[in-house]
């Protein structure tokens, strides 16, 4: 079993203070992440690197007793400045990423300059994984505050194996796109192998996300990036129900319970309990919970003295402005309720602004007649699913909100809409009144699903599915090569045989140039024409331009050149510049005229395509359309033109962004033929391209050693012997034959 680095910004423990000493001790960290992977830590032999909480006033025999205590806890620690915890984990994780990607664009600043030190962080806790990490070691990345670690740490380690799992929502691509440096989040997440959710939605979002901000190519549960695949999963994450079950039935747990169920004021029927269990969060919606409360309490006067709302607020990111102003708000709330309905004998909300311990926490869970789990958004909450766990009594309701993750798995709570605060309301007074037969049946099967997906299977789900990624880089039919390799290939070629022909055929866009929203805009540069002016320059060498491009694109540009044109992916070409050019068949052959009107039915239908029309062929583009919209429209063209020309001598050929119908037979493999028998027979051929179209061109390579080398440019598996991420990349192996 390869051994597992746990990464994530907080460690399971955070340091404190030892009361009334010198000595520091380490407690139990609050938040999902850390209590749900701490079990799998304790039962593994994992490695965990993360921060231990603020170490800045530390003296050194302290910092020491520190670390010994993590030692032994297999904790490696990462250490944060004073300015690096403000501007990174206050600044740029839970005051940018968290708020936006709960979907409250409201609260993220509208100016920063914490980004630098985002990246900076990051940076430093890939440096301190590659300082531990060893071949055959898998690492698994944690949540929003870390998402530029898989990239940085695929930079220096390629062949790691590398997982992220994110624990908050991934909002949709609309919401997500309105935060600048999008583009370097989602790049660094994609340096993952495996990408897992909690829910399909998210999933759904982020891949949404790199189709739509990268251009990235992605299939629901995959994506490919920079030449290596990236899946996409699903892996809710669970608790460790056995657990928390066990305690709840623990001999101390009666006298707990009764205590907690007992009012200390008064005396009397203890008043019916409705339990929130929260940290201090603006995304866990406490003051709409509050005003729900209210609403109840206002609505149903039967009920004051008989109910009321324990609420646990457990302090968090009090640095964080809108932390400390979400806590007034909340504690003036509490007040005025309180002050509205309490009497002398009964206090309608309580509530425990600090961190509780865990058998406190259940007997609460075991306590409690309704469970309040209301938040905004949340990526998943697993107080809900403690509280389910802690019921071995079968008993107690659960009031949860759609908008948490948890929604999708817990079908049996009472859910409900937290914005709606009368609809909460209502809910509330329903729980109080639910019939024990279907308290229990519901919280039957919430057990069943609590149980069966619990956080040991959510860990080993996504470790086996993370085990099971192919390898890193070694993974297209052809291997990627960088520019050094084929830079160094090629001049070994020509040392060994300098007197050896070179015959060079290029394709044209997304090789030598970039794609443009529209394809008359992508002219080339005065840089590519010094380009290609000095390679036909070079000694012995002809240079051949094989394009889909209609001829007249071409001549335009291009005609001046010393060099060979080759149009309409073959059917038209041009050997040298004295030289007429020659179709190699029908020109506007007849069922163009019917192709036309399809073509132009989707146009109507499609905002952003348009049709290209050239000789023999027609081409629909749609790389300007909306990318989801266009992929789907592009299938059923495809499907549609197979069938309507199933008859005619044509191929429908989907390239990039196009889907392209032409004569049979007619492709770039006619051009690589006709070069052939105009060339020296033992010229070396240098061909270069980036889509299906160039595969063509491969396949018409001469085979034999020495005489031809191939190049795919870009991230699709190909035939080509050789891989170049770019065209940036493209032009500068070029240059290097100049
Ligand atoms: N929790 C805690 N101390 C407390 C109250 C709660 O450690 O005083 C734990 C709780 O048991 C749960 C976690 O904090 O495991 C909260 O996780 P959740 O997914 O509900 O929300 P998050 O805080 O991660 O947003
Ligand atoms: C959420 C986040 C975690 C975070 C936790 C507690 O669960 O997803 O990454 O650790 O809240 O927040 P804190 O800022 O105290 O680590």
């Amino acid at each position: 079993m390869p051994r597992l680095i746990l990464v994530s910004n907080r460690l399971p423990v955070t340091i404190a203070k030892k009361d009334g000493t010198d000595g520091v001790e380490v407690v139990a960290s609050a938040g999902g992440l850390a209590t749900g992977l701490r079990g799998h830590h304790d039962k593994s032999d994992s490695l965990w690197v993360g921060w231990p909480g603020e170490t800045a006033g530390l003296d050194e025999a302290q910092k020491k007793e520190l670390e010994t205590k993590l030692d032994e806890l297999r904790c490696l620690s990462v250490h944060l400045s004073a300015e690096e915890v403000e501007r990174y984990y206050d600044g740029f994780s839970n005051a940018i990423l968290w708020p936006l990607f709960h979907y409250l664009i409201d609260r993220v600043p509208m100016d920063s300059s914490d980004w630098e030190v985002y990246q900076r962080v990051n940076q430093r806790f890939a440096d301190r994984v590659a300082e531990v990490a060893e071949p055959g070691d898998m690492v698994w990345v944690q949540d929003y505050q870390l998402c530029l670690v898989p990239g940085m740490l695929r930079a220096k380690l390629p062949e790691l194996k590398i997982g992220f799992f994110l624990h908050i929502p991934f909002p949709s691509s609309e919401i997500f796109r309105t935060l600048p440096w999008r583009d370097e989040i989602l790049r660094g997440i994609a340096g993952s192998d495996l990408v897992g959710f909690h829910t399909f939605g998210y999933q759904r979002h982020f891949a949404s996300s790199l189709l739509r901000l990268l251009g990235v190519e992605v299939n629901v549960d995959h994506a490919r990036f920079q030449g290596r695949e990236v899946r996409l999963g699903v892996f809710p994450m669970g608790i460790d129900a056995k657990a928390f079950d066990e305690q709840a039935r623990g001999p101390a747990m009666q006298k707990r319970i009764d205590e907690v169920r007992t009012p200390h004021e008064g005396g009397g029927k203890a008043p019916r309990m409705l339990l929130g269990v929260d940290r201090l969060d603006y995304t866990k919606g406490l003051p709409r919970r509050l005003l729900s409360f209210e609403r109840l309490l206002a609505s149903s006067p039967e009920l004051r003295g008989e109910v009321r709302l324990v609420q646990v607020a457990v302090p968090s990111r009090m640095h964080v402005d809108a932390y400390a102003r979400y806590r007034k708000d909340v504690e003036e709330l509490v007040g005025r309720i309180n002050g509205t309905f309490g009497t002398v004998s009964w206090t309608p909300v309580q509530y425990i602004f600090r961190s509780l311990a865990q058998e406190e926490l259940i007997a609460l869970y075991r306590a409690a007649d309704v469970m309040v789990v209301t938040p905004l958004r949340d990526g998943m909450n697993l107080v809900a699913k403690e509280f389910v766990a802690s019921r071995p009594d079968e008993d107690g309701v659960l009031l949860l909100s759609e908008l948490a993750g948890a929604a999708a798995e817990l079908g049996e709570a009472v859910q409900v809409n937290p914005y709606d605060v009368d609809g909460v309301a209502q809910s509330m007074k329903a729980a109080l009144e639910m019939s024990t037969e279907e308290r229990r049946h519901r919280m039957q099967g919430l057990r069943r699903r609590v149980f069966a997906y619990d956080v040991h299977r959510w860990a080993a789900a996504f470790i086996d599915c993370l085990t099971q990624t192919p390898e890193p880089v070694v993974r297209d039919s052809s291997p990627p090569q960088g520019e050094p390799e084929l830079i160094r290939d090629l001049a070994n070629a020509q040392r060994e045989r300098p007197a050896q022909p070179l015959v060079l055929l290029l394709d044209y866009d997304g090789t030598l140039v970039p794609f443009a929203r529209a394809p008359e805009l992508a002219r080339p540069d005065t840089e590519l024409i010094v380009l290609l002016s000095k390679l036909a320059a070079r000694p012995n060498t002809q240079v051949h331009l094989v394009s889909g491009r209609p001829r007249d694109s071409l001549e335009q540009w291009l005609g001046a050149l010393p060099i060979g044109l080759h149009a309409e992916h073959g059917f038209w070409s041009r050997l040298t510049p004295e030289q007429p050019w020659r179709a190699m068949g029908d020109e506007n052959p007849e069922w163009k005229v019917q192709a036309r009107s399809v073509l132009d039915a989707f146009v109507a239908r499609t905002p952003g395509s348009r049709v290209e029309e050239k000789t023999a062929s027609l081409a629909w583009h749609y790389r300007a359309a909306d990318p989801e919209f266009g992929a789907i429209q592009a299938q059923e063209l495809r499907l549609h033109l197979s069938n309507t020309f199933s008859n005619a001598p044509v191929e429908v050929l989907a390239g990039d962004k196009i889907v392209e119908v032409r004569p049979y037979g007619i492709n770039k493999g006619v051009s690589v033929r006709l070069v052939l028998e105009a060339s020296p027979a033992d010229a070396r051929i240098f061909a270069m391209g980036d889509d299906r179209t160039d595969e063509d061109m491969f396949a018409a390579l001469p085979e034999g050693p020495g005489r031809s080398l191939s190049v795919h440019v870009g991230p699709h598996p190909s035939r080509a012997t050789y891989r170049l991420l770019t065209w940036q990349s493209a032009r500068t192996v070029l240059r290097s034959l100049t």
